[in-house]
């Protein structure tokens, strides 16, 4: 079980370079099975999501790997299998991509419930939803999900309750080789998902909208190959400022796109910190006493994403005051508040809103990430305590940063992986 040991208490400067993003390169790769030849995606991060999915695209007959540092290479010219094994789809909720993938390939896929992170209830129903108004039955026997699309997909119009990231592009995958035109309003409008529609464009797709909260989908006959470049971690960015807020420092943050986390720059430089912002530069730096901020509600896009609450979380642990979060997305997301507890933190958890009163310090202690970001969060607290941290479970935090340790390291702070 690997470990990582952070004595805390450096400052953090240097330059740092944003990996590609998670939540864009697992659909765009699920989406790779639509296009029956070769894609090249470049950016492509090497972390623990995108070896799960390269896992399923083997088990589907498609062939899957890294040629060059992060340059993944999928070719789809062959599918064999006509669903998914159970183990595979519990190593991620975002086994889930394949299903609209699979269907729009072949019209049948057979599927279980995916994994993923324990935030509190994920139900799937709004994908099915969508699906079956799209034409696919669905027979739910022993836990299995048998789908099939007997007369082809066609084009619906789909009306989302709530703008859910997954619902969204998994109807977008289904869509594109469908039969008709397809409309999704109150779709959700995260940058990961105007990616893949890029992305499913440079394949020959007709997608329109993709920012704006009304998706259309014109369906076309097949698609093809492509290269493309999958965006900047929006997340990991923040993880890295949040780090260097937490222990202090001046960081420049290159490949990034600023634009994409406006809000969260706003909640920095509520804490007293300085961001200056260039096309794909941040410049930051952070000095002691950090302020407490007004209340974060965490929204769906141009929200406060939720993905960022436990990594800006850390910082506040130390601010002076009172700050506040309202966790509106996910019911189960303050797992790591018991941890940043250990450490010193003062944070009272009720229901859907944690109050922290920010502490003049944190210190080292034995510490268990339980999820992804809530493990990010544990590990921007630990830079900021005094003493040594120890933070186990790390499994959680490499489904989505790519070498943490040697990032951080490079910035100056003492962290290594055991
Ligand atoms: N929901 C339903 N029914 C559904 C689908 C969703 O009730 O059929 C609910 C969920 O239970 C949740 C809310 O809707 O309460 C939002 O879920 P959404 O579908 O938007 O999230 P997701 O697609 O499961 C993606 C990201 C998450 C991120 C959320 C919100 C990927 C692979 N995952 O999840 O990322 O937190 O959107 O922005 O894109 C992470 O990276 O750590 C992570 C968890």
């Amino acid at each position: 079980m690997q470990k990582l040991i952070v004595n805390g208490g450096k400052k953090l400067s240097g330059e740092i370079h944003i990996q590609g993003a998670k939540n864009a390169a697992l659909p765009i790769m699920a989406a790779s099975v639509l296009c029956g030849g070769e894609v090249i995606l470049r950016n492509c991060p090497r972390i623990s999501d995108v070896y799960s999915a390269m896992r399923i695209l083997t088990y589907l007959g498609c062939k899957a790997g890294f040629e060059d540092k992060n340059v993944a290479v999928i070719n789809s010219e062959n599918i064999s299998a006509e669903g998914i094994s159970d183990e595979l789809m519990r190593e991620m909720r975002s086994s889930l991509f394949f299903l609209g993938a699979v269907l729009g390939r072949t019209g049948h896929c057979r599927i279980t419930l995916p994994g993923g992170c324990d935030l509190g209830p994920r139900p799937i129903d709004m994908h099915l939803s969508a699906l079956r108004k799209m034409g696919v039955t669905i027979r739910e026997e022993f836990g299995t999900l048998d789908c099939t699309a007997e007369n082809g997909l066609h084009g619906a119009k789909i009306d989302l309750s709530f703008p859910s990231v997954g619902t969204t592009e998994n109807i977008i995958l289904a869509a594109v080789t469908a039969e008709g035109s397809t409309i999704i309003r109150n779709a959700a409008r995260e940058p990961e998902i105007t990616d893949l529609a890029e992305f499913l464009n440079a394949c020959g797709a007709k997608i329109s909208g993709a920012d704006c909260g009304e998706i259309i989908i014109r369906g076309v006959e097949k698609l093809h190959g492509c290269q493309y470049t999958v965006m900047p971690d929006r997340i990991v960015c923040a993880t890295y400022l949040a780090c260097t807020a937490a222990a202090g420092g001046d960081i420049v943050v290159s490949g990034c796109r600023p634009s994409d986390i406006e809000i969260i720059l706003a909640v920095f430089e509520q804490m007293g910190c300085i961001v200056h912002t260039g096309h794909d530069k941040i410049y930051f730096s952070a000095n002691r006493p950090l302020k407490a901020v007004a209340p974060i509600r965490t929204m769906v896009y141009p929200g406060f994403p939720t993905d960022a609450q436990a990594v800006v979380m850390a910082p506040l642990c130390r601010a002076k005051g009172t700050s506040v979060f309202v966790e509106n997305i996910f019911e189960n997301r303050f797992k790591h508040v018991g941890e940043l507890c250990r450490m010193g933190a003062d944070i009272l958890v009720e229901g859907k809103v944690a109050v922290i009163e920010g502490v003049n310090r944190l210190y080292g202690a034995k510490t268990c990430a339980a999820d992804l970001r809530g493990g990010a969060g544990l590990v921007a607290a630990a830079l900021s305590a005094e003493g040594v941290s120890e933070i186990s479970d790390i499994h959680y935090i490499d489904r989505g940063y790519e070498e943490i340790e040697k990032a951080l390291s490079s910035l100056g702070a003492d962290i290594i992986r055991i």
